[in-house]
């Protein structure tokens, strides 16, 4: 790894153009509020493509002032990335040559080679025209298609000495490669062809030129037609597969082609005919069982309902676990080891009080939320009042003791009763 420094000459100033700031405060306000320095990167690699390729030191001010950030940390963000040049580049093209193994192995020493003769000596240098520079990297991830080059946000793969070069002569007279392999390969498939996946699309293409325009496209994916009978031989079994192809062809979401896929046997195999299936299908689960457990009333005072001691709150638990564990109220046991770690907070009755959105708060799901209802907690203000003393006692009907220091409810209680918004 070469070391990283700015550049001995900089420009006295920065600025964006109004376009790229525009894009850069909309970016900013991608992310939360107290987040938005995670828009670092994205702004960084902004500047550095309006500046001909590489970022000045006063980009780097000027998007940590933006981000509200300390210069070091963005220059350290700037210098560590190997993404950001520091110095001045190729106005046309930085080239970014992977010389590790696999592009090694593919012939990447060839395209260094290349660099060398065409462009400059060495890493980093301008030609003679400043048009283009090149430098040596690490893998880029794209090593099925090694060797390969970077050149902005692009990746030329599959290279060879011709074809390289002409990537070279396509820029140089002003045009516009096309990015991927530059061999007649598709995407990372084998250089020989598919070997797989090669006749799953021709029922579904097949159907969808035949149907009527305002026939469903899937219909034919139907186990039981004669079209579909006949195909089956030719495609490998598979309910997975069949949504594949039929979203592939034809842009339907998996979903629809789920409603009439063929139904599994009971051995794993697929059912060969919509009875076989029906007879197949899983019973629908009773009305009984799909009857959701009406919650016990809510106690309207406090003061008359204990928590419960065996069984503590998980936000985590399945959803018929929760609702088992959120319909049991706190015991006297737990009530009374509370007592011994704390004090009460001000508790208040249900409908005494606009309930606030407890589960605002980080760390507060419906399980615990029922619970703080069950203690007389219902708004913010409440959360935010608490004192050391009274967190002790929440926390004794809690089954994680000190989340309410960790995840700071009180602080995000104070927030969002003074109108802030709930943690991202
Ligand atoms: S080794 Fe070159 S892209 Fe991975």
């Amino acid at each position: 790894m070469a070391v990283r420094r700015l550049a001995s000459e900089q420009p006295a100033s920065f600025e964006f153009t109004p376009e790229n700031l525009a894009w850069a405060k909309g970016k900013i306000a991608d992310y939360p509020e107290g987040r938005q320095a995670s828009a670092v990167i994205p702004i960084l690699w902004r500047a550095q493509e309006q500046h001909n390729g590489w970022l000045p030191e006063p980009a780097i001010r000027v998007v940590a002032d933006m981000l509200g950030m300390p210069y070091i940390r963005v220059l350290e963000i700037a210098t560590f990335y190997t993404m950001f040049q520091l110095q001045p580049v190729g106005t046309v093209a930085h080239v970014n040559v992977c010389g590790t193994t696999p592009c090694m192995l593919r012939g990447s020493e060839d395209i260094i080679r290349i660099c060398k003769k065409r462009i400059a000596q060495h890493a980093f240098e301008l030609s003679p025209d400043g048009r283009f520079s090149w430098e040596e990297v690490e893998c880029a991830g794209a090593c099925v298609n090694a060797p390969m080059v970077q050149i902005g946000a692009e990746t030329y793969e599959d290279l060879t000495e011709d074809t390289f070069n002409a990537l070279l002569d396509t820029l140089a007279s002003g045009g516009t490669p096309t990015p991927g392999p530059q061999s007649a390969r598709k995407a990372s498939e084998p250089i020989t062809g598919a070997t797989s996946l090669t006749t799953p699309l021709r029922y579904a293409v097949a159907a969808a030129a035949e149907a009527p325009a305002d026939a469903a496209p899937e219909a034919d994916v139907n186990p039981s037609t004669p079209a579909a009978s006949d195909q089956s031989a030719a495609r490998p079994s598979g309910h997975n597969r069949t949504e594949v192809e039929v979203t592939r062809a034809t842009g339907e979401a998996p979903s629809k082609a789920a409603d009439v896929a063929p139904a599994p046997k009971t051995d794993g195999r697929l059912a060969d005919t919509p009875e076989e299936a029906a007879k197949q299908k899983p019973a629908e689960p009773s009305t009984e069982a799909l009857a959701k457990p009406t919650p016990p009333a809510a106690p309207q005072k406090v003061e008359t309902v204990a928590p419960q001691e065996t069984v503590a709150p998980q936000e985590t638990a399945a959803p018929q676990e929760v609702e088992t564990v959120a319909s049991e109220v706190p015991d006297s046991a737990a009530a009374a080891r509370a007592d011994e770690l704390g004090t009460r907070p001000a508790a208040v009755a249900e409908g005494d009080v606009t309930a606030d959105d407890l589960q605002k708060i980080s760390g507060i799901g419906p399980v615990i939320r029922k619970t703080l209802n069950a203690l007389g907690i219902y708004t913010y203000a409440q959360i935010a009042a608490w004192t050391p003393q009274n967190k002790a006692w929440v926390d004794g009907y809690l089954a994680f003791k000190g989340r309410i220091d960790r995840e700071k409810w009180v602080e995000q209680a104070a927030d969002l009763a003074a109108g802030g918004k709930e943690e991202g």
